[in-house]
């Protein structure tokens, strides 16, 4: 097995990976959030989605409203698959390959609204790496503009063990995934192994599951106002013992 960086060979599997995912339905509850509950325009908003990877949330968001979405990653492979899959949006949609653990600026700046969801913000590993994303996300916002990004927590990987282990297949690929959380470190370590016609590729992927304390501080330690902390996928408050949180943040001044 020869040992790849995350994103790379998975790009080729990513989808069937999530083919559990219900993406029509997490649009849903993103435009519910934007449009009932947060009551943004609903004229053209301009969007940049952080972590978009393949574009499976993109497409969804695109196809339920008149966003234009700037798609982002640090993954090439992952983009050029979002490229592919929007090539009926190009009109809606730019590309910019950003990788926001360190400092970024996004293209076609201010944007009405930032996007990082389903554990993007877990690849952070140090506070030092969330400092250079909230303050990329400043700079590419405007003061008002909302930031809207979701983070699993430490009861995510303890309360759901039993899904560490799974495997399929995507065309000529297969694929082996299995889990280990460290309680002690938070740290939540993914081991891909792909195999293809190319020969068999291992990828680690590291995640810190922040708990919601931890994400307030750097939060307020950045300037960013937390309009709501959701408890995954409700409207309800996040609270000590949820396994998701969606957090909708106000730039302060940018
Ligand atoms: C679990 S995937 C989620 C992709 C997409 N949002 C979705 O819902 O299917 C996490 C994505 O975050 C990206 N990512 C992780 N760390 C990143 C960073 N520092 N900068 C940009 N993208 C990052 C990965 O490349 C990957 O595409």
């Amino acid at each position: 097995m020869t040992t790849v960086h995350p994103y790379t060979v998975l790009a080729r599997v990513y989808d069937a990976v999530m083919a559990h995912v219900d993406y029509e339905g997490w649009a849903d509850y993103l435009l519910h959030v934007t449009d009932d509950v947060l009551d943004m325009p609903e004229a053209p908003m301009r969007v940049l989605e952080l972590g978009a990877g393949t574009g499976l949330l993109t497409e969804a968001l695109l196809a339920a409203s008149d966003w234009h979405i700037t798609v982002s990653d640090r993954s090439e492979d992952m983009l050029s698959a979002a490229q592919a899959r929007l090539a009926g949006f190009t009109e809606r949609t730019a590309i910019d390959p950003i990788d926001f653990s360190g400092p970024w600026k996004a293209m076609g700046a201010p944007f009405d609204l930032q996007l990082l969801l389903y554990d993007g913000f877990n690849y952070l590993l140090h506070p030092e790496q969330v400092g250079h994303l909230f303050e990329g996300v400043r700079t590419a916002g405007k003061p008002g503009s909302l930031f809207l990004f979701d983070q699993s927590t430490p009861h995510n990987s303890i309360n759901n063990a039993d899904f560490f282990e799974d495997e399929g297949k995507a065309g000529a690929f297969s694929y082996h995934r299995s889990s280990l959380f460290d309680v002690e470190q938070g740290m939540h370590t993914t081991t891909f192994e792909i195999k293809g016609p190319e020969g068999g590729f291992t990828e680690v992927h590291r995640q810190r599951a922040w708990t919601l304390d931890q994400v307030s501080a750097l939060l307020a330690r950045h300037a960013l106002e937390v309009v709501e902390a959701f408890d995954g996928f409700s409207l309800d408050p996040a609270h000590e013992e949820s396994e998701r949180i969606h957090w909708v943040v106000r730039i302060l001044d940018a």
